[in-house]
C-alpha cells in the first residue's frame, strides 16, 4: 500500500506540473509548525533560483491548483514561499479504512524476502547473565523481530561463548577440588555418568574462582590451557565434562532468556565449528590469503583508504590454537554452507567495532561471503547508572541480570499494590509484565549506539516517555472497549467515521504513519523509531481520550466510529511492541 506521505506528495507534485513548474518539487513532509498546518511543501523556495521568479509567487500558483483537490483541504501560500497545507478529514478517514482491511496495515512485503541471521546474546556459558548482556539480546531479539514483521526470513542465532580458555579454566577448577572424578582417569573406558558432578551455582562461583587464579599463578594457567588443549583436541573425559558444563549452563540460560522474552533458533556456538577450522586455515593458507608472521597465521586486511591503523587479522596463534576470531570467521562459513543468508547482523557492545571490521573484510578478501552479503555490525553503548558510570549494583559488583529484573519486578508490584485492592497473584504476574516493558523500553528507546543511563525510577513511571504509560495506554482502550461491550455495544465490524475534532484527526494522522515508520525501523535496524512512534500515538490518544466522552456518547454513529479507531489504535500500538519484544497486560 502506498505511503501516506507518498501520496500527499504526489497531490503535490500534480499541482507544480499543473502551474507549469517542475513536480520534483512537489515533495511533502511533515510540519515543522503544527500549530500551523499538518504538513509542508517547501518546493517553492527551491523553485525560486530555478524559475528566476518570488517563491511566493510560485507557491501562490501552486495552492491555486489545489483547490479542487481531494487531498487538500487547505493549501496556504505563505510568506517568502511556503506551502502550509491540511489534509481533508475524508481523505484520512478512506486511508485508515485501508489500513485496517489491509494485511500488516499497508506495509508492503518485499518481493523477495532476504534471508538474515541475526547473531546476538552471545553470553558465555558458565559465567552468569549480567546486565552487560541485556542489551544485546534485548536490541538483537527486536532487531529480529522487526525484520521478521517487514517479511524477511529470519533465524537468530545466540552463539554461545563455548570454547576457549574459560572452558580449561573449569575444568582445571574442577580438577583441583575433586581429582578423583572419572573423567580425569585417562585409563576409564566405560560410560560417564549422566549427572553433572556441579550445580549451576557452584559453576558460576568456580569460574570467577579459577579465572582469578590463573591471573595470579603462571603455573595454574598453564594448566588451563593445557586442559582447554586437551578438550579441544578431543580426551574423552575432557569431553564428557564439557558437555555437562553446556547442559547446565544452557538450562539456566533458557530459563533466563525465557524471562526477557528473548528466544533463539538456534542455539549454536563457538564450539560447533571446531571441526570446519582445519579447513577453513588450509583453504586460506592455499589461495595465498593466510601467511606466517611472527610464528603466527595471519591475513592483511588493511586498505588504502583507511584513516587509522587496521591491524592484520590474526587466524591461529603461534601455538596453533584457535582465536576468538578464528571461530567467527570459521562460523561464517558455515553459515553461508548451511543457511546461505543474505545478510548477517552482530549485536555486540560497540567495543568490538574494529574486531568486528577486520573479521568482516577479511571473511570478504577470503571469499568466505559473496559480494553482495551484507555484513553489519551494530555496537551499542553501555548501560549506565545514575552516576553517570557503567551499572554496578550498590556495592559497587557486577550486578547479575536477574537481580536487577527481581529488584524492577518489585518496584513495580509496590506501584501496582500502592493504595489498591488487588489480588497477590495477579498483582505479581501483572509487575512482571510491566517490568519487562519497562526495562525494555528504557534500552531500546533510545538509538542503540548511545550510552545510556539505567534510571529505574523513571523506566518505571507510568507517565512520560516509558514503556508502562505506553502499555497504560493500551490497557485504557481495551477498558473503554469492555464497557462498551458490557453496555451491549459491538466491537467488530464497525466502520471508522471522519474526524469531528483536531484531536481526533490528529490521531488519526498518527495512525496513518505507521507503514512509513516500519518501513525505516527495518531499514536503518532502528527500535528507537518504533518507541518514538508509539510515544507519539499513545500521546495523541490519551489528548484525544481526554478530550472525547466515548462510552457515554449518544449519536450511534459517531460512536461506532470511534470503536473502530480504538481498536485500530490497540492493534497498532500491540503490534509494535510486539515486534519491541514485550507484551500488555489486561488491566493494571
Ligand atoms: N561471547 C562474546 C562476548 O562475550 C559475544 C559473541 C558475539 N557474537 C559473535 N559472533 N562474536 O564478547
Amino acid at each position: 500500500m502506498k505511503k501516506f506521505l507518498d501520496l500527499i506528495s504526489e497531490e503535490m507534485k500534480n499541482a507544480f506540473e499543473a502551474s507549469g513548474y517542475d513536480r520534483e518539487l512537489g515533495k511533502v513532509t511533515l510540519s515543522n509548525r503544527p500549530d500551523l498546518c499538518e504538513y509542508q511543501c517547501n518546493g517553492a523556495m527551491a523553485g525560486a533560483k530555478l524559475y528566476k521568479k518570488a517563491p511566493i509567487m510560485i507557491a501562490g500558483d501552486v495552492a491555486e491548483k489545489c483547490k479542487d483537490s481531494n487531498v487538500f483541504l487547505s493549501v496556504e501560500a505563505v510568506p517568502p514561499g511556503f506551502l502550509n497545507i491540511k489534509v481533508k478529514e475524508s481523505f484520512v478517514t478512506d486511508y485508515l479504512t485501508q489500513m485496517s482491511n489491509a494485511t500488516k496495515f499497508g506495509l508492503d512485503m518485499p518481493e523477495k524476502p532476504n534471508r538474515i541471521i541475526v547473531d546476538y546474546g552471545g553470553p558465555n556459558v558458565a559465567k552468569p547473565l549480567h546486565v552487560g548482556h541485556l542489551r544485546s539480546g534485548v536490541i538483537g531479539e527486536s532487531i529480529k523481530r522487526i525484520a521478521r514483521y517487514a517479511g524477511h526470513e529470519v533465524i537468530g542465532d545466540i552463539h554461545l561463548g563455548d570454547w576457549g580458555l574459560q572452558m580449561g579454566l573449569i575444568i582445571t577448577e574442577l580438577k583441583e577440588r575433586q581429582p578423583d572424578l572419572v573423567y580425569f582417569d585417562d585409563d576409564y573406558q566405560g560410560e560417564y555418568p549422566k549427572e553433572a558432578p556441579f550445580t549451576i551455582s557452584e559453576l558460576e562461583e568456580i569460574y570467577p574462582t579459577a579465572s582469578s587464579k590463573s591471573k595470579e599463578d603462571a603455573a595454574y594457567k598453564e594448566r588451563a590451557m593445557e586442559a582447554t588443549f586437551k578438550l579441544q583436541s578431543g580426551v574423552r573425559g575432557y569431553r564428557a565434562l564439557w558437555n555437562h558444563i553446556i547442559d547446565v549452563s544452557v538450562t539456566d540460560l533458557k530459563r533466563n532468556y525465557q524471562n526477557l522474552n528473548v528466544d533463539f533458533d538456534l542455539w549454536k556456538g563457538e564450539s560447533d565449528v571446531h571441526d570446519v577450522i582445519p579447513g577453513m586455515v588450509e583453504y586460506m593458507k592455499k589461495e595465498g590469503y593466510a601467511y606466517i608472521s611472527d610464528g603466527a597465521l595471519v591475513v592483511d586486511v588493511k586498505e588504502e583508504t583507511d584513516t587509522k591503523e587496521i591491524p592484520p587479522c590474526m587466524i591461529l596463534k603461534s601455538d596453533g590454537a584457535s582465536l576468538y576470531n578464528t571461530t567467527d570467521l570459521a562460523t561464517i562459513m558455515e553459515r553461508m554452507r548451511e543457511y546461505h543468508p543474505d545478510r548477517l547482523i552482530y549485536l555486540t557492545d560497540k567495543r568490538q567495532e574494529l574486531y568486528f571490521e577486520q573479521v568482516f573484510r577479511c571473511a570478504r578478501k577470503t571469499k568466505l561471503v559473496e559480494p553482495e552479503t551484507e555484513l553489519l555490525h551494530i555496537g551499542f553503548g553501555t548501560m549506565n547508572g545514575k552516576d553517570g558510570k557503567p551499572f554496578k549494583t550498590r556495592e559497587g559488583g557486577v550486578m547479575r541480570l536477574e537481580s536487577l529484573i527481581e529488584e524492577i519486578n518489585d518496584e513495580m508490584y509496590r506501584k501496582i499494590t500502592d493504595n489498591r485492592q488487588v489480588e497477590e497473584e495477579e498483582a505479581r504476574q501483572t509487575a512482571k509484565v510491566v517490568a519487562l516493558a519497562a526495562i525494555k523500553y528504557g534500552d531500546l528507546s533510545n538509538q542503540a549506539s548511545k550510552d545510556y543511563i539505567f534510571d529505574i525510577d523513571k523506566f518505571t513511571s507510568f507517565e512520560g516517555d516509558t514503556g508502562p504509560y505506553i502499555l497504560y495506554t493500551i490497557v485504557r482502550i481495551k477498558s473503554i472497549l469492555n464497557k462498551i461491550k458490557e453496555q451491549g455495544g459491538t466491537i467488530e465490524g464497525n466502520v471508522l467515521k471522519e474526524a469531528c475534532s483536531d484531536s481526533e484527526k490528529a490521531l488519526m494522522l498518527e495512525i496513518a504513519g505507521f507503514n512509513a515508520m516500519m518501513e525505516s525501523a527495518y531499514m536503518e535496524t532502528a527500535p528507537h523509531k518504533i518507541c518514538a512512534y508509539i510515544y507519539e500515538l499513545a500521546n495523541a490518544f490519551n489528548r484525544f481520550y481526554h478530550e472525547t466522552k466515548i462510552v457515554a456518547q449518544e449519536d450511534a454513529g459517531k460512536k461506532s466510529g470511534w470503536v473502530a479507531l480504538l481498536l485500530l489504535t490497540r492493534d497498532i500500538l500491540e503490534t509494535c511492541i510486539d515486534v519491541l519484544g514485550f507484551t500488555a497486560p489486561e488491566r493494571m
